[in-house]
């Protein structure tokens, strides 16, 4: 299967009419959401909006922007996982390896964390940085029901199921290697843009993750586990793509659009 995202780039003139309205085109969205708002959630299952993303495509910013206009409780697998780091447990220095090593935690701890920060709030949820791998998916529904809404921002990345995908000799800071699979001229530069990203971020981060090393690693892991779950879940027709290749107010404005169509949008805060 063809995972290779290709994006349909607004046009030169688009893009800079959308740069130069994006504030008001926030707000003209936010508006379509509030007059579309169908009523409180119900008690039994909370509304919950996921937002998955590769590494740096802006899923924290987009949250953040978000939650100042809309009344919804952001919970970040990440912000959780980085906490039980932080607390010093037996726990948090397993994580704090895995974490290291650009991988994923296993399900059971990341959904033991969503389940206690989800029974201390009521929601609407948006949960940012998962499910990212099927285990995540499969261990969260089964306690929480089905997935019914996926906000994913979409980049490029190279995946090696793409067919057009073959071995190639490339070179980089280490010299020349062999690549199992060589990648779109589209695919590098939006992956050499995300890790842009995430360096800048790097240098007032302090994330244990957010260096050249452990980036690579976090590509890799996003392309072999968590873009299956985007597979299984755009199967499922409950994925809403937005590209992240703008600037951060022009996704917000796509971001809020996208969850104005959604049968139980959020409510604005009040
Ligand atoms: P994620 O949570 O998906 O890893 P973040 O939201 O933390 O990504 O963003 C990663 C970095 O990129 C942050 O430093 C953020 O300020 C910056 N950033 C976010 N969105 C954009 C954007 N649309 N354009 C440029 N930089 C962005
Ligand atoms: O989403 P964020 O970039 O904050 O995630 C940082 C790291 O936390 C991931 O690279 C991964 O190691 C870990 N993580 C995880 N499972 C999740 C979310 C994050 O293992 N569902
Ligand atoms: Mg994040």
């Amino acid at each position: 299967m063809l995972h290779l995202l290709v994006l349909q780039l607004p046009s030169l003139l688009a893009s800079r009419t959308c740069a130069r309205t994006a504030t008001s085109s926030s707000r003209a969205a936010a508006s379509m959401l509030a007059s579309t708002e169908i009523g409180k959630q119900g008690a039994a299952k909370p509304t919950i909006y996921f937002v998955m993303g590769g590494p740096g495509s802006g899923k924290g910013t987009q949250c953040e922007k978000l939650i100042q206009s809309y009344g919804m409780v952001h919970l970040s697998a990440g912000d959780l996982l980085r906490a039980e780091v932080k607390s010093g447990s037996a726990e948090g220095r397993k994580i704090a390896k895995i974490i290291e090593e650009g991988k994923i935690v296993v399900s059971e701890t990341t959904v033991g964390l969503l389940r206690k920060a989800m029974s201390q709030a009521e929601g609407p949820f948006l949960i940012d940085g998962f499910p990212r791998s099927m285990s995540n998916l499969q261990a969260f529904e089964a306690e929480m029901g089905p997935c019914e809404f996926m906000l994913f921002l979409e980049v490029p990345l190279s995946t090696p199921s793409t067919p057009s995908l073959r071995p190639a000799l490339v070179t980089d800071h280490r010299g020349p290697f062999v690549r199992a699979h060589a990648r779109s001229p589209r695919s590098q530069v939006s992956e050499a843009e995300m890790e842009k990203r995430l360096l800048k971020r790097g240098v007032s981060s302090g994330r244990s993750d957010d260096n050249a090393e452990t980036i690579r690693k976090r590509f890799h892991t996003f392309v072999s586990e968590s873009m299956p779950v985007m597979d299984e879940l755009e199967r499922r027709g409950v994925v809403h793509k937005v590209s992240a290749e703008a600037s951060a107010d022009e996704v917000y404005s796509r971001v809020c659009e996208t969850l104005g169509r959604h049968p139980r949008p959020v409510l604005p805060k009040e």
